[in-house]
């Protein structure tokens, strides 16, 4: 998306027969961001397109942007890193304040958020307990949080993790875990798990909590596809989920199915360290570990700091960050690595510790086919169900 704003001109300048009815008010806030409303709509229909979703769509989720009524959300923190928050708060600043992105944190009410907020201590604590006594917020969190209420490893407020989350969620019209730590575990959680940790939808579950769930993950999960959840959301309600609660518009396919490199994966030449010939003239990353071909997420369409990039563009594999226990993956011959390639893509030679052996490079280059073959197995499967 781009940051170069022109001058914004009046509303009424700007407003057409075609164009959805904004109120004068939300107009005026506009422009005072700096936004235009011919910029605001061309981002609603940028947006929409990220969403695969009819162009026509573009004005409703326009209208829905600036609506007057600004949805309550309550953000809480748990065991996570802050990454989710830096990403998505980096990327709003890095277009200069006055941006479009931005307008998605203008047009919700953020009531409570402890990393953002002026207040600290039980000035938040009192701001948390107000808001959360009113209905229907949605409720964003990051992190997993110890499943054991008293084991003293996550405290806040005096109170534990288990009672924090507990006490939010009862009031919560819909639940948002964004990043890998939320919404399956993440770091925390991988072996030995020292915390106890679990994602907040086994957390739900266990606590009996039966409220609207979506999983946003990635570590960290792309700003663009919170930005997306969100204003999607505003227009339409729930969006559609894979079998992991993950929104299908931004997780229904792997990073392999869009990668550039794609183009290499069958008949080579594959890299085969990260400096060489084929890995820097675009070769596939299999043979370093990418983890692409079992990884959903739209890094390779909508990339990364604002579309400049993505993993395998930068020349790394992907190592799956949003997927379930990615730290603990077990690859090649059970090995665990972001380096060690994928179990289906296990026939090379696993003991000669980096050598060729006696396998030409031309066999090597070709033995990941049973996996391609059942990905695009796999691909014609769900095509054949659209058909249906
Ligand atoms: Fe790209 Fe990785 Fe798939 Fe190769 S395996 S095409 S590098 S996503
Ligand atoms: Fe994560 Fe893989 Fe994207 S590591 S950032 S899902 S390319």
């Amino acid at each position: 998306m781009t940051t170069v704003l022109r001058k914004p001109t009046t509303w009424a300048q700007e407003r057409t027969d075609a164009d959805p009815m904004l109120d004068e008010a939300t107009a005026e806030r506009l422009l005072e961001l700096g936004i235009s409303r011919r910029r605001l709509l061309s981002f609603c229909a940028s947006m929409a397109s990220l969403m695969a979703l009819p162009q026509a769509m573009a004005p409703q989720l326009a209208a829905a942007a600036t609506a007057r009524t600004r949805p309550s959300v309550v953000y809480l923190s748990f065991q996570e890193c802050t990454g989710c928050l830096e990403s998505m708060v980096n990327s709003f600043a890095f277009r200069g304040g006055a941006t479009i992105d931005n307008l998605i944190l203008n047009l919700i009410s953020l009531d409570y958020q402890e990393t953002l907020m002026a207040a600290a201590g039980e000035q938040a604590e009192e701001q948390l307990r107000s808001v959360t006594q009113r209905s229907g917020y949605v409720l964003v969190v990051d992190g997993s949080i110890p499943a054991q209420w008293d084991n003293g490893y996550f405290v806040s407020g005096e109170r534990s993790g288990v009672a924090r989350f507990q006490e939010a969620a009862k009031n919560a019209g819909v639940i948002v875990a964004v990043g890998t730590c939320a919404s399956f575990g993440g770091l925390p959680k991988a072996a030995p798990n020292p915390t106890g940790a679990v994602s907040i939808q086994d957390l739900m579950r266990r606590l009996g909590i039966g409220k609207p769930l979506i999983n946003l993950p990635g570590c960290p999960p792309i700003p663009e596809a919170m930005t997306g959840l969100i204003l999607y959301y505003l227009a339409r309600g729930m969006p559609d989920l894979d079998d992991l609660r993950r929104p299908s518009m931004f997780y229904g396919e792997t990073v392999h199915d869009e990668c550039y490199r794609e183009e290499t994966y069958d008949d080579g030449p594959l890299a085969h360290s990260f400096d060489d010939a084929a890995a820097r003239r675009g070769g596939c990353l299999i043979k370093l570990g990418c983890k692409g071909p079992v990884t959903h997420n739209a890094c390779a369409t909508i990339k990364w700091n604002q579309g400049a990039s993505f993993p395998m563009m930068s020349g790394h594999g992907c190592i799956g960050c949003s997927e379930p226990d990615f730290w603990d993956r077990l690859n090649r011959n059970g090995r665990k690595g972001f380096y060690v390639p994928l179990a289906d893509d296990d026939d090379d030679d696993d003991d000669d510790h980096g050598h060729r052996g006696n396998r030409s490079r031309d066999h090597d280059d070709h033995d990941h086919h049973d996996h391609h073959d059942r990905d695009h197995r796999r691909r014609r499967h769900d095509d054949d169900d659209d058909d249906d």
